[in-house]
């Protein structure tokens, strides 16, 4: 089935599930979760809405989902609460007696379509032309699995927000430099907290298929791809500056996925598992500004009642394919679990080579 169609297959998810009450869909998702005991496993993504997150098996940012991924052998049945991207992890992490679901298609990823196989080729090639042998591609978990495996194939390994810095020291043990996808923003972030300076750094455009960079490019040691996260992005220098007149005490805490300017200015900065634990270990009565995604920011400030803690961006809304997944959706996943509806099945070819990268990164995180 193609891609369309399956989209197409999912837009139609059957009216009866929309018209259940909460209490209608709530009752169903325990009661296939009794049924099946151990056979089903629900991961759930720390952005993903309270009402699907209270029957996650287990929560987590990327790195901890993709490994828990690999270390469970024994669910028959993974249904994904997050974006398409790590449901396609899981089922190149696991094995082929078990199947991955994502409960709507439609849950993608805008950061992860900025790097297109095509694009990635084209780029490479010309790369080459200009800095030979001399480059490993690093890839953020945020993109496609055919991303993944041309890394893979070429020697790289994927990377996620809390293991970037351990990553990118590896990958420049290897080679001279690295060619960093599809996240300008967390590249540049952990390049730069490793000491290398912004004038080493270039920008690779996958629209006009150049490089863009002022000076010799013989001192470049690390190549962005020109792609970012459309959420973080809405987290401003001005947002930073309105917190610190408004609230002189307040520590600000943001996703690397932010801009550099942001990052720079924030007390803090790391992936979500990494703002959950710091504001957890906080003092009681601290105050916190939070730059990431809004459900996980509301279900931070609902969950510390003994601390302020408010949005960086006042006007921040969800990540929009987070939220794609809601009740209605897992309750009709799991009532299809033996059709091949919301399947995800990465192609053999590119899951060999996407493990690859995959596995790089598990060993050393
Ligand atoms: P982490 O949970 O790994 O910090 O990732 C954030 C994210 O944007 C996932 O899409
Ligand atoms: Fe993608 Fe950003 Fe949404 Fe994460 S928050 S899934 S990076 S669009």
């Amino acid at each position: 089935m193609s891609f369309l169609e399956t989209l197409q297959k999912n837009a139609m998810i059957p009216e009866k599930y929309k018209q259940m009450t909460r209490e209608e869909l709530e009752n169903r998702v325990m009661e296939v979760k009794k049924q099946l005991g151990s056979r089903l496993f629900i991961p759930g993504h720390h952005y993903q809405k309270d009402e699907v997150i209270q029957f996650a098996d287990a929560t987590g940012d990327s790195l901890k989902l993709a490994q828990l991924s690999a270390e469970n052998t024994e669910a028959e049945f993974i249904v994904f609460c997050g974006v398409h991207f790590m449901a396609e992890t899981a089922d190149i992490l696991t094995n082929d007696n078990q199947k991955v679901f994502l409960p709507d298609m439609r849950a993608g990823c805008s950061m992860a379509d900025m790097a297109d196989i095509e694009q990635t080729e084209r780029a490479w090639e010309k790369l080459q032309a200009l800095f030979d042998d001399t480059i490993l591609p690093l890839t953020y978990v945020n993109s496609t699995a055919a991303i993944k495996s041309f890394v893979g194939a070429h020697g790289g390994a994927t990377v996620t927000s809390s293991n970037a810095e351990t990553m990118v020291k590896w990958a420049l043990g290897m080679k001279e430099r690295i060619l960093f996808l599809p996240d300008q923003h967390l590249g540049r972030n952990t390049a730069a907290d490793l000491g290398i300076g912004l004038d080493e750094m270039a920008i690779w455009n996958p629209i006009t298929n150049e490089l863009e960079y002022d000076g010799e490019v013989s001192n470049i040691r690390v190549i962005l791809w020109k792609g970012h996260c459309s959420v973080h992005e809405n987290f401003t220098v001005q947002n930073v500056a309105d917190t610190r007149v408004q609230y002189p005490d307040m520590k600000i805490i943001v996703h690397p996925e932010c801009r550099r300017e942001v990052v720079e200015l924030a007390d803090m900065a790391g992936s979500t598992s990494y703002i959950i634990n710091a504001i957890e270990q906080a003092e009681q009565g601290s105050s916190w500004a939070i730059g990431t995604e809004m459900n996980l920011v509301n279900r931070i400030i609902n969950e510390h009642p003994d601390k302020q803690i408010i949005s960086l961006n006042p006007h921040m809304c969800p990540c929009l394919t987070m939220n794609r997944i809601d009740l209605p959706h897992l309750v009709w996943s799991l009532d299809t679990l033996e059709d091949t509806n919301n399947i995800i099945k990465v192609d053999p070819e590119i899951s060999e080579n996407a493990k690859l990268a995959l596995d790089r990164m598990l060993k050393n995180s």
